[in-house]
């Protein structure tokens, strides 16, 4: 994989690079409510201005259906990133057309442009070869040169991801190779004891990657919507609260795999649960009770591990060498229910262990929370991309960037 510092090398002065970035940020109302990817392709994009490159970053946003839609524009991160750079940043409102082409031509060397959501064109997310390659000829038409450092979207087989840079030349961003070293840090040069955790509403979305890690973790401490799925294949009444019942066999197998390999598979003991989801806009306080993981009511349903599971997690965390967290524990976005998440990043933070958070989710709430990003090993920018590469899957955004 060419380096962005041997393409540096080579020179750049005057030429129009296509920077494919991850500006997917959430967004409330227009504003951004984290700014973590932007910052993290920042010193890709400064570098390369710096370098008198003519600098064309290009990103997805949100899913909109293969047409413009004005709700996933990606104008306001433009704007963020044009605060962050210090400098005007241009904005072209299509990603190929008129507008695209006339921002570019007026480049000058060393400045930069945004284009709108590369998703407005359904080229882009297309399964059809043929219809992403001729997107893909048309965004190679808007640069010399290509470089990759959208992270969060290597596991997307987008025309922008993995068909582009076989049209240009082609280098990895600092945000790429950051991540790519880190995640290597948790699979071939792993040091153990190694603990795991994962949350997240849905186990469907993390079979994979339990599937792989129960062969490489000493401990998995599960928390969040999947833990019920759990809970449930033990036996346990988990009242209302979100469960799988068709992921239940592959859980139970799980759990006997855990038991036969080793690793441990720690549950939550005990929980905060209520009869009414809390109201995450007004944030009016909410109703719960705590109870042991076993006695949920049936008309309850549980929205984050409770004291004794925070204590139990810490204490599973605190003599680990290495930590990868991937998922809230609890419904963070309301206060009642973010203690939970807020004791597994502490955790993280007071271990001496090498700790990774991976995960859009988690890593917003590690920063809402207020935690100092410094105070973790990494944060990653990739939720689906680094859960995939710990699966052991290829990722298309790094396979093309390596030929
Ligand atoms: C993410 O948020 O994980 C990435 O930006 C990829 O987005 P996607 O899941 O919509 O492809």
């Amino acid at each position: 994989m060419k380096t962005i510092d041997e393409l540096l090398a080579e020179g750049v002065s005057g030429k129009r690079v296509f920077v494919r970035a991850d500006l997917n940020v959430p967004l409330a109302n227009g504003e951004i409510t984290d700014d973590g990817r932007i910052r993290a392709v920042q010193p890709t994009i400064a570098k390369l201005a710096e370098a008198g490159a003519r600098v064309i970053v290009a990103s997805h946003l949100g899913r909109p259906k293969g047409a413009p839609d004005p709700a996933f524009s990606l104008a306001p991160a433009a704007a963020r990133l044009g605060e962050l750079l210090g400098a005007d940043v241009a904005f072209a409102t299509d990603t190929v057309g008129d507008s695209a082409k006339e921002t570019v031509a007026a480049l000058a060397d060393g400045r930069v442009a945004v284009i709108e959501n590369l998703r407005f064109n359904a080229g882009e997310t297309s399964k059809d070869d043929a219809e992403r390659g001729a997107f893909a000829d048309q965004l190679a038409e808007l640069a010399d040169v290509y470089v990759g450092d959208g992270f969060g979207a290597v596991h997307r087989k987008h025309a922008s991801v993995f068909d582009l840079p076989a049209r240009l030349p082609h280098a990895a961003g600092y945000l790429i190779a950051t991540e790519v070293g880190v995640l290597k840090k948790l699979t071939a040069e792993v040091k153990s004891p190694y603990v795991v955790v994962l949350g997240g509403a849905k186990v469907s979305d993390k079979l994979a990657v339990i599937d792989e890690l129960l062969g490489k973790a000493d401990r998995l401490l599960i928390g969040g919507g999947m833990a019920y799925t759990f809970l449930h294949a033990k036996g346990y009444e988990v009242g209302i609260s979100l469960l799988q019942k068709d992921q239940v066999d592959v859980v139970k197998e799980y759990m006997a795999r855990a038991e036969a390999n080793g690793v441990e598979l720690v549950l939550p003991v005990d929980i905060l649960a209520s009869k009414d989801f809390p109201d995450l806009k007004t944030k009016a306080p909410a109703q719960f009770i705590t109870v042991d993981a076993d006695k949920i009511p049936a008309d309850h349903e549980g929205l984050d591990i409770g004291p004794k599971t925070r204590e139990l997690y810490a204490s599973k965390i605190a003599d680990a060498e290495t930590v990868f967290w991937n998922g809230p524990v609890g419904v963070f976005e309301h206060p009642d229910y973010a203690g939970g998440t807020r004791a597994i990043a502490q955790a993280l933070v007071d271990s001496s262990a090498f700790t990774v958070v991976g995960g859009g989710d988690s890593a917003a709430a590690v920063r809402t929370l207020g935690f100092d990003e410094n105070a973790f090993g990494h944060i990653s920018t990739g939720g689906g991309a680094s859960l995939e590469y710990l699966e052991g899957k290829t990722l298309p955004g790094l396979a093309a960037l390596e030929v």
